[in-house]
């Protein structure tokens, strides 16, 4: 098996003659019911927004240092949480998630491992966790509401540390289904304040109506 690191913690295997993307873990426990193969747990970018944007090109810059604090919007059950904890393996994740029953299972994974901190919160409260977080490097948001672009603009204010990074994920239909993607794209990407926006890429074929905005604090 051939194995290349196209970042800290992110690497390119070649499996029976396809490329796959994947991260190194000490536990050979799948997490979500990934295939394992010597140490590398394959990263699905159907199952994974984050995959999908790595394999779409993000892949030119590097995405974290192996010390670098991510603030994780949107936690779910922990499998992309599960990856980017393979990645920053010296640094912290904060995985925020407000419901219960996705929390259970998350805590589940936070057991396995001593560098992802579960917060039941609801991400458009931030005031509400300040006293678990400090700045952070990243803040990841995919929640799929409404309100996604004033969720992200307010715990990046708060929380990003200035030249930090910002990954949202935006489900446009989430917004306004009647509208076209393109036009909510414009209409949210405008509400994000105080950050520097990089190029916009869509997720498709992985994930339809999903656009991933980067961009940095300035
Ligand atoms: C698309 S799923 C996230 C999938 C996950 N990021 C992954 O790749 O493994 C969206 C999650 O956001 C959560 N969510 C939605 N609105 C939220 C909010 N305001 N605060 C916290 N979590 C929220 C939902 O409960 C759901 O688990």
């Amino acid at each position: 098996m051939i194995s290349r690191e196209i970042s800290p913690g992110v690497f390119i295997l070649e499996l029976e003659g396809q490329k796959r993307l994947a991260t190194r873990s000490d536990d050979i426990v799948p997490v979500y019911g990934e295939r394992i193969q010597e140490g590398y747990r394959i990263w699905d970018p159907f199952r994974s927004k984050l995959a999908a944007l790595l394999l779409k090109g993000r892949s030119a810059r590097p995405l974290l240092e192996r010390d670098a604090k991510v603030l994780y919007l949107g936690a779910a059950t922990g499998t992309t949480v599960s990856h980017v904890s393979d990645i920053v393996r010296d640094g912290l994740v904060y995985a925020v998630e407000f419901s219960p029953r996705s929390m259970r299972d998350l805590i589940r994974l936070c057991e396995k491992r001593n560098n992802i901190v579960p917060i039941l919160a609801d991400a458009s409260r931030p005031e509400e966790y300040a006293s678990l977080l400090e700045p952070v490097d990243l803040v990841y948001q995919d929640v799929s509401s409404r309100n996604q672009a004033e969720i992200v603009s307010n715990n990046c204010a708060r929380y990003l540390k200035p030249g930090g990074e910002l990954i949202f994920m935006l489900k446009t239909r989430s917004v306004d289904v009647t509208a076209s993607p393109e036009a909510v794209l414009q209409a949210e990407r405008k509400k994000l304040q105080g950050l520097d926006l990089l190029p916009v890429l869509d997720l498709l074929p992985f994930h339809q109506d999903h656009f991933a905005i980067s961009g940095r604090k300035s």
